[in-house]
């Protein structure tokens, strides 16, 4: 059924609006934002549709095509919703934009997620991004998209207690068709890089792990990077990780565990990936790019160990495949996608062989799309 209709059905009038915020793929510079690096995210064409009504009331509505979830949450009171199942990312959102100064207005909202759970394609953040839309509009706000990824991102560290970076939200509000955003996460400046993958396309692989704890690892490997930077600013004039060069890191190793040294590492020559990245795909030389994804997948799976034994026999069989240019894990890790440049005419058979080695090593199915690089938030009125 469509948006409109089941909006209709559940709240008993007609929708005023309907906006969607996008999830995204991380095309390298993982696990970096949190670092001050620089991030090449694309919007993806799965998102988090809403449609949206005001309700005359001081309440915000919400529910989903989904499940049957519905939650209501008391625009007086937002700081009272953190440990709802469901509806808890719309109530954060909320209750950051009150604390920055925004009006809001008591609405109906469904939400339609494209974006599967747990892919690490960043559903959260999705839903985070149009909801603070929606929200912006219906209460007459200007709009500054990249306030609202802040906004989202602050909903998700404070009220979720995720303590994710920048990246997500950001590249949800404001990514473009057809393009990479090249984010500095230190001072939030960005670029649009053209993505023009000629006979290729990317191909998502969804490793379909149950279970993975996401958040707990994730939270580790920041304290991690944390103390790294601690230990090496005894003598390193540095603010972040991710500005320290190579050859300073390796010149001042001994002030690092072993464990803190690979993570450091990963994070410096990640930086430096996404520089020669970027410039490899405006050289256009994919099988270049390519090359470089392998070598992320390789660093994340030993220095910064965040890939484990479903992603990593994704890439490995993407990696062997003749079709593919390059594959890596993209996104949190423990679970969730790798992305892969694969050549169009080589597509289905990289699905076929991918998908059957996964099964065969794992003993379940991954899920395969073929990304299509679109727009963050789009205005469908
Ligand atoms: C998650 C976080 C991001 C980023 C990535 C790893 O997606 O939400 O902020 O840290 O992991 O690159």
């Amino acid at each position: 059924m469509e948006l409109r209709e089941q909006f209709k059905e559940i709240f008993g009038c007609e929708a005023e609006e309907v906006y969607s915020a996008a999830g995204r793929v991380n095309l390298i510079g993982e696990h970096v934002d949190y670092c001050g690096g620089q991030v090449l995210p694309a919007a993806l064409s799965l998102k988090c549709r809403v449609a949206v009504r005001k309700n005359g009331t001081n309440f915000m509505r919400v529910a989903a095509t989904d499940i049957p979830a519905r939650a209501e949450i008391d625009l007086d009171a937002t700081e009272n919703y953190k440990n709802l199942k469901w509806g808890n990312y719309q109530a954060g959102v909320a209750d950051e934009m009150k604390k920055a100064g925004y009006r809001l207005v008591g609405c109906d909202i469904l939400y339609d997620c494209s974006v599967p759970f747990g892919s690490g394609l960043s559903s959260s953040a999705a839903i985070e991004v149009a909801t603070a839309y929606a929200l912006a509009r219906t209460g007459g706000n200007y709009v500054d998209k990249k306030e609202l990824a802040v906004i989202s991102q602050r909903a998700e560290n404070n009220y979720c207690g995720v303590n994710c970076g920048i990246m997500d939200q950001f590249a949800s509000a404001n990514g473009k068709r057809g393009h990479a955003v090249l984010l500095d996460c230190a001072t939030l400046d960005f670029e649009y890089i053209p993505l023009d993958l000629k006979n290729c396309v990317l191909v998502l692989s969804n490793c379909n792990k149950p279970h993975n704890l996401v958040e707990s690892k994730y939270n580790e490997r920041r304290t991690e990077v944390d103390s790294a930077l601690k230990l090496l600013r005894k003598q390193i004039d540095a603010n972040d990780l991710a500005h320290i060069q190579p050859y300073l890191l390796e010149e001042h190793r001994t002030l690092l565990t072993p464990l803190l040294y690979r993570r450091a590492h990963h994070v410096v020559s990640e930086c430096d990936r996404v520089r020669r990245s970027v410039e490899a795909l405006q050289d256009g030389d994919l099988e270049r790019f390519g090359r470089i994804l392998n070598e992320s997948h390789k660093s994340l799976k030993e220095d910064y160990e965040v890939t484990g034994k479903e992603l990593d026999a994704l890439a490995e069989a993407a990696q062997k495949h003749p079709e593919c240019l390059g594959s890596r894990m993209t996104g949190a890790g423990f679970g969730g996608c790798t992305v892969s440049l694969v050549r169009k005419t080589g597509v289905e058979d990289f699905i076929a062989k991918v998908g059957k080695e996964y099964r065969e090593k794992i003993g379940y199915d991954a899920s395969f799309y073929v990304a299509e690089v679109s727009e963050g938030i789009i205005d469908e009125g």
